[in-house]
């Protein structure tokens, strides 16, 4: 949720620090803050609430130093305020921490520290949870012990998952790094006689591309030259940084307005880019050199178990959709902060897919390990990331290759979990038996028509935005779908939320006469995705009902659909595609209403109010 930067090296901490939370505001942007310590050990610390433009106008009054740590704030404990952003130091002054994540005994320890402050007539100056690790750490260096024997400690009585940054006055050529459980990654960035520390790669990338991911345990003592990880158990040894491929290009917002149209326009690139050499047609195969898995499990499996959450999950209904009918075999989906805590039977045979873009959602994360822990059951991770939790968790994991998604709003990554998921159901059919050469071969080549359906779909954006101008105002939506596009209209109800503020519902149209149309009347416009296909009369019956309790109805529905542009208000086309994959063509449409909707209404895209891109607290 927050974003965490270290720097120790030979340059001014402030601006390199500053640097890296840009390109991490998109984990939090309530507050912010920097503490910099120069080699006689004088500490400087600025915080501000807001966003880091504030930030940056106080650094500028900043001593200099070079060590430092820094932090991008998504609330937990305390409401943003220039009091609660991070770091946090401890009351004696010496120690500074920035975290992620939520230390859940938080009172526990401050009523255990309250009698150390109350003898030195001091109090807690802000509302966090994360006040209490500097605290712990102080009381250690006061007893004796080295700072990384007191980090250790303090991270060692901490319940709950925590990413964390530390400096210390006293030791001013080191900065320290820990992870515990998943409350996202840690990154360590080498340079040349410079080392940085991020929550997430884009803050390194500008500098160095040999990096270290910190597992879950590991306390990282870093200096301008050199590693050292120091484990649960005592032991410490000198990683081996590896290479990353990815692009400093990639994640520059270029020509567009908002990293969320640049990444909708990349959809069609994501999504080819995704599928490249994993549906491959002489002879037909799916994920054939992609998916760890062996060919008994596969061949096993009886029933498979889709979850996620927000974006994710709605990619993880339509993938249920695509397991039953391309692979032939029962599926489900669950929300995975709910499947966990209800004793889910999963059953003998069972695949889990958790479709995950970060990689980092604790929600799913808590799944996956619960089902491991309880069944043991084989499970897939679909991810953006590389690396990330999700895939340790995971037996084996389909890597989407879309590049980093920057924007709050999930655009490319739904449509590269998309493929991702068509192609686990192809490989399933395949492995079992149920998809004759023939078939495989058709549905494949159907897949691989999806980044040019996507790619007609963003052609639509001018009628997108003349629809917002007509709609901006409105202070609800209703979504209505079918079949797969269910799922859809829920995603679509979802951006509508996430970005433009407005209350949206999506709904199945069937659905609809059951409660929802009571809400209906001229000032509540109603979206209706209906392509043609298996349902679209059903489709058609629900919206002749709709327009009978004269709500606005905009249809997206194939190009050159008389019928159905002639039936409602607004008509917007897209290409008519396959009847399972209508998802593709159907999507660019949905996020560009979304986001010209906030346009018109004047909303900052990219960061929306309330949110952060990487969920990694309960
Ligand atoms: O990283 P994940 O895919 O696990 O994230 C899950 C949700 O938090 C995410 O999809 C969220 O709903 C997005 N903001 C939607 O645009």
């Amino acid at each position: 949720m927050c974003g965490i930067v270290g720097y120790v090296g030979h340059q001014s901490a402030g601006p390199i620090l500053l640097e890296g939370l840009q390109r991490l505001e998109y984990r939090g942007y309530d507050s912010s803050g920097i503490a910099v310590i120069d080699r006689d050990g004088a500490l400087a610390v600025m915080k501000r609430e807001g966003k880091l433009r504030d930030l940056q106008a106080a650094i500028q009054q900043m001593p200099s130093g070079a060590t430092g740590i820094g932090h991008t704030r998504w609330a937990t404990h305390g409401q943003p305020s220039d009091r609660n952003a991070h770091p946090h130091a401890s009351s004696s002054g010496d120690v500074i921490v920035v975290q992620n994540g939520i230390v859940e005994n938080y009172r526990e320890l401050r009523a255990e520290l309250q009698d150390q402050l109350d003898a030195e007539g001091r109090s807690w100056h802000s509302d966090t949870d994360t006040e209490v690790i500097p605290e712990l750490i102080s009381k250690e260096l006061i007893a004796g012990r080295s700072f990384e024997d007191a980090l250790a400690y303090a991270v060692g009585r901490l319940r709950g998952a925590n990413a964390i940054a530390a400096a210390h006055r006293g030791d001013p050529d080191r900065i320290y790094a820990a992870r515990k459980g998943s409350a996202g990654g840690i990154v360590i960035g080498y340079g040349d006689g410079e080392m940085f520390v991020a929550s997430d790669l884009p803050a390194l990338l500008p500098h160095t591309t040999t990096v270290y991911h910190l597992e879950d345990g590991d306390i990282a003592v870093i200096d301008d030259r050199s590693v050292r990880i120091r484990q649960e158990n005592r032991t410490s040894f000198q990683p081996t940084p590896v290479q990353v491929d990815l692009d400093p290009v990639a994640i520059a917002r270029g020509p567009y307005r908002h990293f969320m149209l640049k990444e909708i326009h990349e959809q069609p690139r994501a999504l080819s880019d995704t599928i490249r050499g994993r549906a491959r047609l002489e002879p037909p195969s799916a994920l054939a050199d992609d998916l760890e898995l062996p060919i008994e499990t596969l061949r096993s499996i009886q029933r498979v178990l889709v979850i996620g959450m927000g974006t994710s999950l709605h990619a993880a209904m339509i993938g249920r959709w695509w397991i039953e009918q391309v692979a032939g075999i029962p599926a489900d989906f669950d929300n995975a902060s709910e499947f966990r805590f209800r004793a889910p039977l999963l059953g003998p045979s069972t695949l889990v897919v958790a479709v995950t873009q970060s990689g980092e959602t604790i929600d799913t994360l808590g799944a996956m390990n619960h089902v491991r822990q309880h069944w043991g059951a084989p499970q897939v991770a679909v991810t953006n990331v590389e690396g990330s939790e999700a895939t340790r968790q995971a037996d084996a994991s389909i890597i989407l290759r879309c590049g980093p998604e920057v924007g709050v709003a999930s655009t490319k990554t739904f449509v590269g979990s998309l493929a991702a998921l068509y192609l686990l159901a192809c490989r399933i059919g395949h492995a079992q038996g149920r998809l004759s050469p023939h078939v495989l071969t058709d549905r494949l080549e159907q897949l691989l028509t999806a980044p040019s359906l996507v790619e007609r779909g963003i052609q639509r954006a001018e009628r997108c935005a003349e629809i917002a101008q007509r709609f901006g105002t409105a202070s609800n939506f209703l979504v209505l779908g079918r079949g797969i596009e269910y799922p859809l209209a829920m995603e679509a109800a979802l951006k509508c939320k996430e970005i433009s503020y407005v209350h949206a519902e999506g709904y199945a149209a069937g659905e609809m006469k059951h409660g929802p149309i009571a809400l209906l009347d001229q000032e509540f416009p109603v979206i209706a995705l209906a392509p043609r296909g298996p349902l679209f009369d059903k489709m058609t019956s629900a919206i002749q009902q709709v327009s009978a309790r004269r709500a606005p109805v905009i249809a997206i529905g194939d190009e050159g659909d008389k019928d159905l542009s002639e039936l409602v208000d607004h008509f917007i086309g897209v290409p008519p595609a396959p009847p399972l994959l209508t998802p593709f063509s159907l999507t660019p449409v949905i996020q560009l209403l979304a986001y010209q909707i906030a346009l018109t209404r004047g909303l900052d895209i990219d960061q929306p109010r309330n949110l952060a891109k990487t969920v990694t607290v309960e």
